[in-house]
């Protein structure tokens, strides 16, 4: 039987951890072609995912870059549309809710070519957030739905999805179960921080709700300060320039508590996230990653795709009040905690959603 052909989008940091997880089956049984839009591109946020993963060289890479968001999609649709137009696949891959995805599904779309929604059906149900706009375009025009939880599912169903909808769980769980031995094995960073198990937190802010201005990482500055626990903080490049801009990085580097490093490389996330006290983060990817590694974690939200972390006592949301932040980090908010990661599937999610594809190709 020919080979049928599938081209994979991807461009941001989460995409490419995702892409490692199920290009091994796909590659097998397809004619594969991955193109980076480019959204990503400091080796720390992109390449250092490729090396360590084993990924593939992309086949294309785009210039997206950065830009405001109708720049970014505008020419990440362009670009793309050459792309797909040139090869004419039998099905192009989009993952989750970035604007890569939502720039991928459009461009796709226009060109009459099927699509397969990666983690469709996760909703938070708020508008003002631009990956809440993405996931709706982009679950609109797709053809096959790989949900990564039940609720997801259920979500599409509500919304009138009634075909080539599969819940076939979440791809970051096969990814955790996959690499975490090889993590506890190759990552040397609490070594290199000087740290001790279960003796810090992990802080991760990227979101742009709370880099627009400095009032909500003062107050979670401030407050962790009072903490004195230690604090290592992984700066993604837009909350470095932020913290720059506003003189916060300065306060933070001031504090022997504080760790502030570059973005670091999945391994080493993975072991800064399982050896942690408390994880913080206003990131959907490692507030699951903290789940499957049975830590607890405080998001930086107050809402949530993946509830299912919070009704499960392994996490709480925090909207950015004093008392309310400085509560949430208490150990005995977690004490009951039952981190069932079964909720997102049994880590074999790449395996099914490769299946689905090779039977409906
Ligand atoms: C994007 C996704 C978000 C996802 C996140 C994963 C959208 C709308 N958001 O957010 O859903 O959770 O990726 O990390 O697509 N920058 C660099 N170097 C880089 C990458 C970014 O300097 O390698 C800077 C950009 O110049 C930009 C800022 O960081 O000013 C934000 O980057 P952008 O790609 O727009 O969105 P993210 O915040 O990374």
């Amino acid at each position: 039987m020919k080979k049928k052909k599938i081209a994979i989008v991807v461009g941001v940091r989460p995409h490419f951890v995702k892409l490692a997880a199920i290009y091994p089956y796909l590659v097998k049984e397809h004619q594969v072609k991955i193109i980076h839009t480019g959204q990503h591109f400091d080796n720390e946020m992109s390449k250092v995912f490729f090396d360590q993963l084993s990924i593939p060289d992309p086949d294309f890479r785009l210039n997206m870059g950065s830009g405001i968001h109708t720049e970014q999609v505008g020419r990440g649709i362009l670009d793309i549309g050459y792309v797909l137009n040139d090869c004419r696949p039998d099905c192009v891959i989009v993952f989750g809710d970035a604007n890569s995805s939502l720039a991928g599904a459009v461009a796709a779309a226009k060109l009459g070519l099927s699509i397969a929604h990666i983690e469709a059906g996760a909703r938070n149900h708020d508008m003002k957030l631009p990956e809440e706009v993405n996931r709706l375009i982009i679950d609109s025009v797709s053809t096959f739905f790989f949900c990564p939880t039940e609720a997801a599912g259920i979500s599409l169903g509500h919304r009138g999805v009634t075909q080539n909808l599969f819940v076939t769980g979440d791809l970051l769980l096969d990814s955790v179960k996959k690499n975490i031995e090889t993590a506890r094995r190759k990552s040397n960073i609490l070594e290199e921080l000087g740290l001790r198990s279960k003796d810090y937190y992990v802080l991760t802010i990227h979101r742009a709700d709370n880099t627009i201005e400095p009032f909500a990482i003062n107050l979670i500055i401030d407050t962790l300060l009072e903490t004195g626990e230690n604090v290592v903080f992984p700066v993604h490049p837009r909350t470095r320039k932020f913290l720059q801009q506003t003189g916060l990085e300065q306060k933070i580097l001031s504090s022997s508590r504080f760790i502030l490093t570059s973005p670091v490389s999945y391994f080493d996330i993975l072991a800064l996230i399982e050896n942690s006290k408390l994880v913080i983060s206003d990131s959907n990817g490692i507030q699951r990653e903290a789940y499957f590694l049975r830590r607890p974690c405080v998001i930086l939200r107050d809402s949530t795709e993946f509830p299912e972390t919070v009704i499960s006592g392994g996490a709480l949301m925090c909207n950015l009040q004093k008392d309310q932040f400085q509560r949430s980090l208490r150990a005995e908010n977690f004490l009951s905690a039952v981190f069932d990661e079964t909720r997102f599937g049994d880590g074999n999610s790449a395996i099914k959603i490769s299946s689905i594809l090779r039977e409906k190709l």
